[in-house]
């Protein structure tokens, strides 16, 4: 069983069909109908003016950055998302942005820790032109940041913008209960990825304010990612919106159940099964890589996602049955 990634996510009969059928144009003309209701789906459910269509969730965060900052500026993000270290040293790369980095290892933020990097331009540092935050926070286990915690950030940043990197979005507004348009409201720009717990073989969104993302159209084509007949993809989103978004409460639910039988097999690891609010299980283990490869002689796939921190994910492809198969092995596994 695949717990590495909800990546590994399968399209569903109904994208299939829906993507054989959907009337597609060239979208560079702006013409493919099929993205432009999958655009105009997902700012309204944002709450934002409009939306861009883009291959995917790297490339939302990379051209968000793109159309927030200007070479040599300073990018405040916690230190574990996924722009900062999973992102192949995509930012500095495409938009020759540095980073200033505070403390996220539980997915939230030291607001003194912001405080103090923002303090940091009136020593002659360069300035902090965004902030970029993720919800759910992938490496601290899926946390969902509850809406209050984007508004006590947002309203330390000031004027700043801030992006918000929702690869996991939809998993967090299940979480807590708070829609996508309420965590994005504080949010210049956010992104959410379709081909995760979604279930689409493709594609993210990025949305924001009009004027912005008609800039962001121009960098996803400076950066190779502007589509034509990109209905045919766009397709499967539109009933990844419609029919996948309350089943995460299912993935949830399996995550939890997981959690706590890793927590029993694992003491010494000190991991909380009540962290796991979402579908991500990860914890720290001194041998994680050989709890891992372990694990999967057994036929359970999981990943690291650093040298001590591994990581198990459920989604669609993860029915109950796998869970109590997990849970077996779990309850006989022991480091040789
Ligand atoms: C938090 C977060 N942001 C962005 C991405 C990038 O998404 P993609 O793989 O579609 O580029 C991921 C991917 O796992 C992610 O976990």
């Amino acid at each position: 069983m695949d717990l590495r990634s909800d990546t590994l996510t399968q399209p569903t009969p109904a994208m299939r069909a829906a993507m054989a059928a959907a009337p597609v144009g060239d979208d560079g003309y702006g013409e493919d109908p099929t993205v432009n209701e999958l655009e105009a789906r997902f700012a309204a459910l944002a709450g934002k003016e409009a939306a861009l269509f883009v291959p995917s969730g790297v490339m939302g965060n990379q051209i968000a950055i793109r159309v927030l900052t200007q070479p040599g500026d300073v990018v405040l993000v916690g230190r574990h998302q996924h722009v900062v270290g999973f992102e192949m040293g995509a930012a500095a790369r495409n938009a020759g942005v540095q980073f200033a980095t505070v403390d996220d290892q539980m997915g939230e933020w030291a607001l003194d820790e912001v405080r103090e990097a923002l303090a940091a331009e009136y020593d002659h540092q360069p300035p902090v032109a965004a902030v970029f935050v993720e919800n759910t926070h992938m490496f601290a286990g899926g946390h969902p940041v509850e809406v209050s915690a984007v508004v006590a950030l947002a309203n330390e940043i000031g004027d700043r913008p801030l992006h918000l990197d929702g690869a996991r979005l939809f998993n967090a507004a299940i979480a807590t209960g708070a829609s996508v348009a309420q965590l994005s409201a504080r949010a210049t720009t956010v992104t959410v990825c379709l081909s995760k717990g979604l279930c689409a073989p493709v594609g993210s969104l990025l949305a924001g304010p009009g004027p912005m993302m008609e800039r962001a159209r121009v960098e996803r084509k400076r950066l190779g990612g502007a589509m034509r007949q990109a209905g045919v993809l766009a397709a499967a989103g539109l009933v990844a919106l419609d029919t996948m978004v309350e089943r995460l409460a299912e993935d949830h639910a399996r995550a939890r159940r997981l959690a706590e039988c890793f927590a029993v097999a694992f003491p010494d690891s000190n991991y909380d099964p009540a962290r796991c609010r979402t579908n991500v299980v990860s914890f720290d283990h001194p041998r994680a890589r050989e709890v891992v490869a372990q694990l999967s002689t057994w036929g359970v796939l999981g990943q690291t996602v650093a040298p001590r921190r591994l990581r198990y994910v459920t989604h669609a492809g993860v029915d109950d049955a796998d869970v109590e198969y997990v849970a077996d092995v779990l309850t006989r596994f022991s480091l040789s």
